[in-house]
């Protein structure tokens, strides 16, 4: 019997072997490319998309909802007053808000979107009763958002990153942009005045020679790629896994996006078999980096509505992240592979000259957006001259085509030139060098609050960008942001995933964010919501017993 198979093993090393030397190198680079990919569903888009199509919806009456970890009957009945008390607290709170969203959802699917994908879908119709969440805002000033019923909430919402530097700062770069666009008006095909000193700007920060502008970040990204596909005549792209670029086919390859991935490898960052990868294929055009991946190497953003447990993890390690930028730039021109920062949600936060400058490595792309804009919509690429030209004189036919109708608005054009000339001034400049020292302290200050008050919640930062994991086993981790909101802090869609911090939080504004986040997590924990905290509970307090019992409620509901 061992002999046998043993010598079956034989025949197939033997023919693994003869498959590397002899000729069956598609295999071998098959095999190569497997082993790069992350062992996580996020690293296996095609997988991942066939499950969620099997994925059963399940949705949880109250009394399941609140007994879904098995807690006892005392505290299921703490929860359901508790949920009284959202529902009552919610409806009276922000009733103008309320219903200024509920009369868009019909027209608007992409608020019926957000809405439904807050909290894990279990218990998405419980909260929809009880405490759903306005969309509606009326005013900003300083940090603070104004909702339509007079609540003033601080901002941790961030505008998706765009607020680097406090909204007032972007409502003054508008109203001077306003006025310097004027004379021109929205005169579209020409350039404003204000372009040539922008494109120097963009220049001198990235240390690029040519620069492109279009609309959004989605569109900077695909300009990037298309760039790289026609000057190395390669098809492929290499993203990394749990990254995002954007919302166009080739770089979104997984959930989310109905066609199959095309052209596209989503192999492990920060991975030696990844760099194999790269040094052994011929295929690959680029390599796309999202530098914000830093915090949560191979991870999806970290989104609420995926925190069924408390498995959530993150950890900013800039040595490390750095060593392996700069293996992935040795490889990337060893092999003529076009290496694209994409820094659309982080150039211009982490320091002036944005990632590439933060952790010391050169792209041969980089693409930013978001902030650039000086609050208004954009999307630009900086590049090597020789990869940013879209024709070659000596095929005159052969040419790389992207224009837009509204690239170089001039609108655009002057509140980029107002952001890019206030980056030169002293406060900002300040802010950048204490930047590092400033938000370590204060996620080390948050998460002493959180511990001195037995609160199972703790900060994992990457400078003013923070991610909320969560140190003891629950199903209701995502219930924080719902606590949050009342105690007068705004969050994003995704929860408490992402923190966005602007620069204009001083040391007032930011005791008061700790002060709201302990009080608004003592709520939670005083109605039950953390189980292993109250010594009267049991129930399921592993994360194990908590993904075995999700799995099987999935399971049945497939079954039927
Ligand atoms: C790294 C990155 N790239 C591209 C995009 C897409 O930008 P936009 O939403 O402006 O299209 C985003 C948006 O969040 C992003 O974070």
């Amino acid at each position: 019997m061992n002999a046998l198979v043993f010598s079956n093993m034989s025949v197939w090393v033997a023919a693994a072997s003869a498959a590397c030397v002899w000729g069956l190198p598609k295999a071998h680079q098959r095999w190569m490319l497997s082993r790069a990919k992350h062992r996580s569903l996020a690293g296996h888009s095609k997988m991942a998309k066939k499950l969620a199509r099997q994925l059963p919806a399940v949705s949880y009456s109250l009394d399941e909802f609140c007994a879904c970890d098995d807690a006892t009957a005392a505290v299921q009945a703490r929860r359901k007053q508790a949920l009284a008390s959202l529902r009552e607290r919610y409806a009276a709170r922000y009733a103008l808000t309320r219903e200024a969203t509920t009369a868009l959802a019909d027209s608007l699917p992409d608020l019926r979107f957000t809405g439904r994908y807050r909290v894990p879908m279990q218990f998405t119709d419980v909260m929809r009763e009880h405490a759903r969440m306005g969309a509606v805002m009326r005013a900003s000033e300083d940090v603070y958002l104004d909702d339509l019923d007079g609540n003033r909430f601080i901002d941790l919402t961030g505008s998706y990153g765009v607020n680097v530097f406090g909204i007032d700062f972007y409502k003054a770069t508008l109203e001077q942009a306003q006025q310097r666009a004027h004379a021109l008006g929205p005169v579209l095909g020409s350039y404003h005045p204000a372009v040539p000193d922008v494109v120097q700007r963009l220049r001198a920060l990235s240390g690029m020679d040519a620069v492109s502008f279009h609309m959004s970040g989605t569109e900077a990204v695909m300009q990037a790629v298309r760039v790289a596909r026609y000057h190395t005549g390669r098809s492929h792209i290499v993203r990394f896994c749990g990254a995002y670029h954007g919302w166009w086919d080739d770089v979104q390859p997984g959930i989310g996006n109905p066609m199959p991935p095309r052209e596209v490898y989503t192999l492990q960052e920060m991975s030696e078999r990844t760099l194999s990868v790269l040094r052994s294929r011929r295929d690959i055009a680029c390599v796309l980096v999202n530098p914000l991946q830093a915090l949560h190497p191979n991870q999806n953003a970290p989104a609420d509505s995926a925190l069924l447990d408390s498995c959530r993890h993150a950890g900013f390690d800039r040595a490390a992240y750095t060593a392996w930028l700069k293996a992935l730039r040795a490889v990337c021109s060893e092999r003529g592979i076009v290496l694209i920062f994409d820094e659309v949600f982080l150039g211009f936060r982490l320091a002036k000259g944005g990632a590439q400058a933060y952790f010391d490595v050169r792209a041969d792309l980089v693409t930013y957006g978001k902030t650039l804009g000086g609050g208004l919509p954009v999307g630009v690429v900086c590049g090597r001259a020789d990869l940013m030209t879209r024709y070659r004189p000596e095929r005159p036919a052969d040419i790389c085509f992207a224009r837009g109708t509204f690239n170089a608005h001039p609108y655009v054009m002057c509140a980029m030139q107002v952001f890019l000339e206030r980056l030169d001034e002293a406060d900002i400049t300040a802010y950048y060098e204490e930047a590092d020292a400033r938000w370590a302290a204060r996620a080390g200050r948050f998460n002493a609050a959180m511990a001195g008050a037995g609160l199972p919640v703790r900060a994992v930062a990457m400078q003013s960008i923070w991610t909320l994991t969560y140190t003891q086993p629950s199903r209701f981790n995502w219930l924080y942001q719902f606590y949050v909101r009342l105690h007068g802090v705004a969050l994003s869609w995704i929860g408490t995933g992402r923190l966005i911090f602007s620069l204009s939080f001083t040391q007032a504004h930011f005791d008061e964010v700790v002060t709201r986040f302990v009080e608004a997590g003592l709520e939670m924990q005083k109605a039950g919501w953390w189980l292993s905290s109250d010594a009267t509970a049991v129930g399921l307090v592993d994360n194990k017993q908590i993904r075995r019992r999700v799995l099987r409620e999935l399971i049945r509901a497939r079954l039927g």
